[in-house]
């Protein structure tokens, strides 16, 4: 037998493009709702994530692989984090200028502000320069991934697109279906939402890394023919999403109830149209009743948390416990739901998330939160084998975190990088408790540096 410890097999940079990070490292494997946080999280203290062609090629520490990449340049972060992209499950890119409306729940506030700004959007030059601000807005606060809102006007999607396809991101959005109880000029029909949803499809979706939802805004906006229109577009097109709002706020579910007197609930109005499946995605789910979430569950479909919308519009308090319940448990991620949602900043979210969880007696943990807002958040958006940690393979997606970003957080975490588990759970808590845009250092796409401080 031979051994060959001293010539260890070694990578080039230029021979093969490959690229490698050197900072301490963070990822999930695993639901830390349901299993042990030990055998979820990933972590590597000084650690070294190699990426080649705009993905993850390898992941370990520093010690362990420097010899095989010897000859690699490695960009170093010295007291840094780095983590996989955070993903934001819904969001609304039209409404990034009237974040922060005062003194409305939802039904006012979508008939004061929301409508009234997203009649701005059948200007496409408009929209266009939203969604470029919008995107870089995600960009500075660390999020690589969204599923987002456009609004009626085809333009809007189109200008979202193409702004995300220059960028590279991988990002799904929607034109809003919407045939009733709205402005006349914000109004589409089954047949011209049917048309106009089917070109964007077959324009956009997988278009590189793009992907297309289906997106009636909610039943209350959507007539019974507009939500059957969806379901066949889902069943035409069986892997784009289906995106809408679901059970927010107690008038809104009362006046569901109303507008639908034959069905049991608010869900059975999506679902007698066929769009209550795996690629679903609701967004709040808070006054749900048990038997909705037990047929979310059923149906595999995703709830997106969204708790600084919710506490700013007063809707509620998601049971986050119930719909991770072992029993009958839910893909949940985390969303910002700006413009109703008053940050971009998912760390932001997640620290409402945990005062949500509180208000209920329950306990949010550090780890959970972040995996909510990285795999959790892929995998509500079956997105789980592409994005969410560094699984080999994976986008190159990821964010450098600065755990000292301010002079609070730097008096806070003033010792050095944590080592163990249990120091590193109080580290990122700050992380989440005190830490927002500020904390981003850096954000990479596929390998390349899209934001950096
Ligand atoms: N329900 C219907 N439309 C909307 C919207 O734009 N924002 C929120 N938060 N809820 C909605
Ligand atoms: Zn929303």
């Amino acid at each position: 037998m031979t051994t060959n410890t001293s010539f260890p097999a070694t990578e080039s940079n230029a021979a093969t493009g490959i690229r490698a990070y050197r900072a301490a490292l963070l990822d999930f494997v695993d639901d830390p709702f349901y299993t042990d946080e030990a055998e979820c999280v990933r972590f590597f203290a000084d650690g070294l994530l190699v990426i080649e062609n705009g993905r993850v090629k390898a992941i370990g520490s520093y010690e362990s692989l420097r010899d095989r990449y010897a000859n690699v340049a490695i960009v170093a972060y010295p007291d840094k984090l780095i983590m996989p992209g955070l993903i934001d499950t819904h969001v609304h890119y039209p409404q990034t200028e009237m974040i922060a409306a005062w003194g409305e729940q939802l039904l006012q506030w979508l008939n004061r502000y929301t409508f009234p700004t997203e009649q701005k959007f059948k200007d496409k030059t408009y929209a266009q320069s939203v969604a470029a601000f919008f995107l870089d807005e995600l960009l500075r606060n660390g999020t690589t991934t969204a599923l987002v809102f456009a609004t009626v006007h085809p333009a809007s999607v189109d200008a979202f697109f193409e702004a995300a396809d220059r960028r590279n991101l991988c990002m799904i959005a929607g034109k809003v279906m919407m045939d009733r109880h709205a402005p006349a000029d914000l109004l589409d029909t089954p047949a011209s939402s049917y048309t106009e949803s089917k070109a964007l499809i077959e324009k956009w979706h997988k278009k590189g890394r793009l992907r297309y939802a289906v997106t009636p805004r909610f039943a209350g906006t959507s007539t019974p023919a507009q939500l059957a229109i969806a379901g066949q577009l889902l069943q035409e097109y069986p892997d784009v999403y289906l995106h809408t709002h679901l059970s927010e706020d107690v008038d809104e579910v009362a006046w569901i109830k109303a507008l639908f007197p034959d069905c049991t609930g608010y869900l059975e109005t999506y679902d007698q149209a066929g769009l209550v499946g795996e690629r679903s995605i609701f967004a709040h789910g808070i006054h749900l009743t048990d038997d909705e979430f037990k047929r979310l569950s059923e149906a595999k479909s995703a709830i997106a948390f969204c708790p600084t919308s919710n506490l700013f519009l007063g809707s509620g308090l998601f049971k986050l416990e119930r719909a991770k319940s072992t029993a009958t448990p839910i893909k949940v991620g985390l969303g910002t739901d700006v413009g109703a949602g008053t940050s971009f900043s998912l760390l932001q979210t997640a620290n409402e998330a945990y005062k949500v969880a509180q208000l209920q007696r329950q306990r949010l943990t550090a780890f959970q939160a972040l995996y909510l807002a990285t795999l959790g958040g892929a995998t509500a958006l079956n997105l789980q084998d592409q994005i969410g940690n560094f699984g080999i393979g994976k986008a190159a997606d990821f964010i450098v975190v600065d755990l000292r970003a301010t002079p609070l957080m730097a008096f806070r975490n003033a010792g050095p990088m944590p080592t163990a588990i249990a120091a590193l759970a109080d580290a990122v808590f700050s992380l989440i408790m005190l830490g927002d845009d500020r904390a981003i250092h850096a954000t990479y796409i596929l390998g390349e540096l899209a934001y950096g401080q």
